[in-house]
């Protein structure tokens, strides 16, 4: 069920007295309502019932003072970012006319005070909100959500998004467009890097945990700020990964692998949805009722609000689904399309579509009933400015470092980096001798941050460099050559930089920069090689055909193998690469991805030891781009390939190896694990009972250390085929040099059933199969019957 914002604080026989105090100031023209606003239900009521009541009472009562006019103007997302384009006088205008109902990328409260004051002088006073792309911080910030997720770690994702919400909301925002739980199969997305990676259950699990940690229990309260899940739905499974591209696919993978990331987070509450710009088996995401009606609301329950993307609206148009503005704007409404991003039509045709009776006014006030439900639960109606505040206490400097979490930002880094190979215990290194450190990467303050780094500055970012060279000052001599651009390639460079610098070309040939790089490598007793991909590689509009390290990077990588020193690769990137030279060559190899404000202290602590890395992929490393899509879940054919017996009429490729480089859920420590005496708590059960699946993890090592314990589920027989197996379980556990515990999973129906291709959830009887181990090979298993 879609859990309402509403005060839980009330206990229920206080709820009657209290709720008069939580009865939101109607704007001026319905004053005359508080008189009646006295909860109708009595205090044996539960309070958010009455509060519930409450507010749709206060909304429809507000309804009936709003023009036509008025209430589209309610359904218009205004992107104010104050370039040069932005009218604002023109914009200051429709606000006072009540033709504007929220605004996004302004962040500062002054600005969103302008904003407000004008709303505040329109006919009824309804307040805008105000949201941005907080996507993994705000002013700090943290780890792109693929190192979020390789973390597995529940409450250092909840602290990132808490601190963001802080943040965000000490900026006056009211809603962030996060989280972005697409599952993805395809490296070659850029947008990977802002989802949780591949897997279903471990992509649910953090959209849920971001939600509540972003919204609290009350985004009426300062410290909080609304989620807008996203891309509802299915983004990640475009076509080829090329970005925007269509979705088809089977109702059954749909239910069972892509739709229940954005379920989890409207359980846990979302207060928003963002549709996806995509379509899906043919129908735009922005015009298709099943989705945003059948589906969300009637299925699934959810109560709040629905947001287009950029320009979706009128991008039905060039879909081939609407003919023209005013087609698109009617198919959009229709469908449950509730706010306009970036509007073009629904102001210009949303009013004469009702007029001619194509749109219904019980279809605008749906929509207008979504966002003004979102302005309460806000807090708006009783104080338009509770977020914004005073101006006497606005911030002197918005971006004083006394406004960071550093502490915060440093610790979420360091779990969440993922060591990929370590040959020889090349590391940690020593903070004494010589360090070349050497890449295009491993100075730059913004490629560390990662893209979709909100109002986070680049000169407060923390490189590789810098981290490095603070932990080894006075014991370690460090040497610094670049070595090579990110990439040559000019076309890619310019496209790269056409919005914003990304890349930075260093005039100097290829060969002089490598040559510097070598010759610093020579003096070094090791060398660190900080390279991958530009923070704008990986992100929005960023598709790739091929996703290994560009060849600038790669060619400086053979010139230091050549050198003979010993080799560690810092990988920088917003995807899985194809690293088979590269795990051929280096001695060690960390997965950094772009670890944000303070990646480069976090990335010198898992370096020096400080932090013995624990992170874990979320998502399969192929060894080549051709083997995509590669995931860990897939079916087994029926004629799977066996690596120890490779017959030819199997599923594979003759060209190259079968299985990934890395597989999903790997990562190394610096010490070792070891698991034994998998067990089930029974070998039989009835649907619907429970049983405990467990297993001895030890660490074997010398060092103290956190590694993930992992449960897989596979159901061998069923009336369809079923993945190989399933993530169903983790836990992120600490042991000292030594040190063994036992770690137990519950298993019950809801791990062992799966959609049918009509959104039925069945549980079958038979044998299952439970694996538990440290990655996605885990071998250790255990069976049972299920009756
Ligand atoms: C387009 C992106 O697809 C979406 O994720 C983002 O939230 C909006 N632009 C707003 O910036």
């Amino acid at each position: 069920m879609n859990r309402l914002f509403l005060p839980r604080l009330l206990p229920a026989l206080l709820a009657a007295a209290l709720l008069a105090a939580c009865v939101q100031t109607p704007p001026a023209q319905s004053l005359s309502a508080q008189a009646s606003s006295s909860p109708s239900t009595g205090p044996d009521t539960a309070p958010t019932l009455a509060a519930q009541q409450e507010r749709e009472r206060y909304v429809s009562e507000l309804m009936q003072r709003m023009t036509l006019q008025e209430k589209i103007g309610q359904l218009r997302l205004r992107s104010v970012d104050a370039g040069p384009n932005v009218d604002k006088e023109a914009l200051l205008q429709e606000i006072r006319s009540g033709q504007v109902g929220a605004i996004f990328n302004t962040v500062t409260r002054p600005g969103m005070r302008v904003l407000q004051d004008a709303a505040m002088q329109s006919r009824l006073k309804v307040p805008l909100f105000f949201a941005y792309d907080v996507i993994h911080g705000h002013r700090t910030v943290f780890p792109i959500g693929l190192g979020l997720a390789s973390s597995f770690d529940m409450d250092a994702i909840a602290r990132s998004g808490r601190i963001s919400a802080i943040e965000a909301n000490a900026d006056g925002l009211n809603m962030t467009f996060a989280p972005m739980v697409d599952i993805s199969r395809d490296p070659r997305w850029g947008r990977n890097s802002e989802g949780y990676g591949e897997d279903t259950y471990l992509t649910s699990r953090i959209g849920a945990t971001l939600v509540k940690a972003l919204q609290g229990d009350d985004p009426s309260q300062p410290g909080t700020i609304m989620a807008a899940v996203k891309h509802f739905a299915m983004y990640g499974a475009i076509e080829g990964a090329r970005d925007y591209n269509t979705v088809d696919m089977s109702p059954q993978r749909m239910y069972q692998d892509y739709l229940p990331p954005y379920k989890a987070a409207i359980d846990a509450g979302a207060a928003g949805v963002m549709v996806a710009l995509n379509a899906v088996n043919g129908v735009p995401a922005t015009a298709d009722p099943w989705l945003l009606q059948e589906l969300l609301r009637k299925q699934w329950g959810f109560k709040g609000i629905t947001v287009s993307d950029h320009g979706a609206i009128l991008e039905l148009i060039r879909h081939g689904v609407a003919a023209d503005g005013r087609d698109a704007a009617r198919l959009a409404i229709k469908a449950g399309t509730d706010l306009s991003m970036n509007d073009k039509v629904y102001g210009k045709d949303l009013e004469p579509l009702v007029e001619s009776g194509e749109v219904s006014m019980a279809e605008i006030d749906e929509a207008v009933r979504h966002v003004l439900r979102v302005k309460y639960d806000l807090g708006l109606f009783r104080d338009a400015y509770r977020h914004i505040g005073r101006a006497e206490d606005d911030p002197a400097d918005t971006e004083a470092e006394s406004r960071l979490h550093r502490a915060d930002a440093r610790e979420v880094a360091r779990r969440s980096l993922v060591l990929l190979k370590n040959e020889g215990d090349t590391l940690p290194l020593k903070k004494q001798g010589t360090i070349a450190v050497i890449g295009p990467l491993a100075k730059s303050q913004r490629d560390v941050m990662g893209n979709w780094s909100a109002a986070g500055k680049a000169r407060q970012a923390v490189s590789v460099y810098q981290g490095l060279a603070e932990a080894t000052a006075g014991r370690a001599t460090l040497l610094y050559a670049k070595g090579a651009n990110v990439i040559d390639d000019a076309e890619v460079v310019t496209y790269l930089n056409e919005f914003e610098k990304d890349v930075e070309v260093d005039s100097r040939t290829a060969e002089a920069m490598i040559a510097e790089a070598v010759q610093a490598a020579r003096k070094a007793d090791v060398v660190l090689a900080v390279v991958g991909e530009s923070q704008g590689m990986a992100h929005e509009a960023s598709s790739r055909t091929d996703i290994v390290i560009p060849e600038s990077q790669r060619r400086l990588l053979h010139a230091l193998k050549a050198t003979g020193k010993p080799l560690v690769i810092v990988l920088m990137n917003g995807r899985p690469l194809a690293l088979e030279w590269e795990h051929a060559n280096a001695d060690a190899m960390l997965e950094t991805w772009f670890a944000g404000t303070e990646g480069g202290h976090a990335i010198a602590d898992v370096l020096f030891g400080d932090y013995n890395p624990s992170g874990k992929l979320p998502m399969t490393f192929p060894r080549v781009v051709g083997q995509v899509p590669l995931y860990y879940n897939h079916l087994n054919t029926g004629r799977p390939f066996d690596p120890e017996n490779p017959n030819k009429y199997t599923s594979r490729y003759f060209d190259h190896e079968n299985g990934p480089l890395y597989p999903f859920g790997y990562g190394l420590s610096y010490t070792t694990f070891d698991v034994s005496d998998v067990k089930l708590s029974r070998a039989e059960m009835a649907r619907g009972g429970q049983l405990t699946a467990s297993a001895t993890i030890r660490n074997t090592g010398r060092r103290d250390g956190e590694t993930v314990v992992q449960l897989y589920v596979q159901d061998p027989v069923a009336s369809i085929s079923r993945p190989v197996r399933e993530l169903k379980g983790f836990s992120k556990i600490f042991l000292k040099a030594g040190e063994s515990r036992e770690v137990s999973f519950e298993i019950g129906d809801e791990q062992l059933g799966f959609y049918n291709a009509q959104g039925r959830f069945n549980v079958e009887p038979g044998k299952f199969n439970v694996f538990l181990g440290l990655d996605s090979r885990a071998a250790q298993s255990a069976s049972f019957t299920l009756h």
